[in-house]
Formats: C-alpha cells, sequence, structure tokens
C-alpha cells in the first residue's frame, strides 16, 4: 500500500520566505522508499520555489475556487499548475472556509485533475467532505496541533472511525496533529490510514532530514 506524509512548511520562520529555499535544500537526495509519497505544502508567499526543486512534491497550502481575473489576494489552480504546484491542502485548521468554498473548489479541481486534500476536525466533518471527492481527508484534532502528544495515541477510536467513514466514499485518509516519528506513521497504518500530515515534528527539528527520514521508515 503507498503511503503519504505531507509536511506543511506552514508559515515557520525557519521553512518560509528567505529561509524557505535553505530549509528545502536538506532533502535534496534524501533516500525515499519506493511505496512513499512525500510532499512539501507551501506557504503561499514561497509557491514560486517549487520550479526550483523539480525533484520534490508540492502543496499549496491553500486554494481558492477563482479562475484568472480580478481576485485580489487569491489565485486559481491555473495559477499552480504553472508554478509546478502538484496539488493543494483546503480548509486546514488554521485556514477553515465556508463548505461552499470547499465544494466549489473541489467541482473545479476534479475537472482539471487536480488534487485537493481537505482537512477535518471530526468523523462527521470527514464523512461530509469525503463525498465531495477529494484526494484524501487529512483528520486533524485541533487541540493536538503544534503539541507532544500524537493524534495517532490520543484518538485511535476516531482515527478508525474516520477511516470507516471515509471509506463509504472510497476517500483515504492522513492524518496529522503531534505526529513526531516513526511510531506514530505506523500506528496511523495500522489504524487504516494512509499517512501523515505533520508540520512542527519535522520542520523545527534540530535535524529535519533525519526526523523525516527516520518518520516514514517502516520496519
Ligand atoms: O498541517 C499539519 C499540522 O496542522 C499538524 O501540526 O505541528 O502538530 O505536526 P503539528
Amino acid at each position: 500500500m503507498n503511503k503519504t506524509a505531507i509536511i506543511n512548511l506552514k508559515h515557520y520562520q525557519v521553512s518560509s520566505g528567505n529561509r524557505c529555499e535553505s530549509f528545502l535544500s536538506k532533502f535534496i537526495g534524501m533516500d525515499t522508499p519506493s511505496d512513499t509519497r512525500i510532499i512539501f505544502a507551501l506557504n503561499p508567499i514561497d509557491l514560486r520555489i517549487a520550479k526550483g526543486f523539480p525533484e520534490l512534491n508540492f502543496y499549496a497550502q491553500h486554494i481558492y475556487p477563482v479562475d484568472f481575473g480580478a481576485s485580489t489576494g487569491q489565485y486559481s489552480i491555473e495559477s499552480l499548475m504553472d508554478l509546478g504546484i502538484g496539488g493543494s491542502l483546503l480548509n486546514h485548521s488554521e485556514m477553515r472556509v465556508p463548505e461552499s468554498h470547499i465544494a466549489d473548489t473541489l467541482d473545479k479541481a476534479k475537472s482539471m485533475d487536480f488534487p485537493v486534500v481537505v482537512c477535518a476536525d471530526s468523523s462527521g466533518e470527514a464523512e461530509k467532505y469525503s463525498a465531495l471527492g477529494p484526494e484524501y481527508i487529512a483528520y486533524e484534532p485541533p487541540e493536538l496541533i503544534g503539541g507532544n502528544v500524537s493524534v495517532t495515541s490520543a484518538k485511535p477510536e476516531i482515527i478508525q472511525s474516520v477511516v470507516e467513514r471515509c471509506a463509504r466514499n472510497s476517500v483515504p485518509v492522513l492524518v496529522g496533529a503531534g505526529v513526531k516519528n516513526n511510531n506514530d506513521m505506523k500506528k496511523s497504518l495500522e489504524l487504516g490510514a494512509r499517512g501523515v500530515l505533520v508540520a512542527s515534528g519535522i520542520v523545527l527539528s534540530n535535524d529535519p532530514l533525519a526526523s523525516l527520514t527516520s518518520l516514514i521508515e517502516i520496519l
């Protein structure tokens, strides 16, 4: 089964703006198992950097249901594709949007084969949004984001319920919040998810490359 790890660079100082390229450079030549996909989710301010790193995979952290035109401060799927961005997160806990924004974005994204990962903070929300056809639902309980307790140890039953409810719409699940290490990745797979959405455990690590390498190493 293919596994996915999305590394959300958020807007941490070490991974954004002037420091984004040097942060990403750490992962060039990284040894990645063939069944594992690693994706870096870039802050909007850094999306143009993607073209300079053709060997890495990039998603945006957010997406809008707009076309090219009079859309101040927003950007389209077309412009992301022009920049070499392969997909996007949507409805992250730190960037929640109304259901109509999600439905309109997914309608357009599906017509363009542009993958969108919709974040959800409960099993009910996960099932509701899975019916709209995202690439993944990413289940993240907001209270655990950025902390030291992993969703995989704090919410195993809810992860299983999210996986079951999203399976009704044939949508796989990622889990995030407090994910730090290989045990969290393993546990997420055991619970039926396909991988993780992680930020601080990698971005704020003293050795981000070692932390990511160890996170995805399934023995
Ligand atoms: O998008 C990932 C995120 O919200 C989880 O953050 O720092 O708990 O890995 P963190």
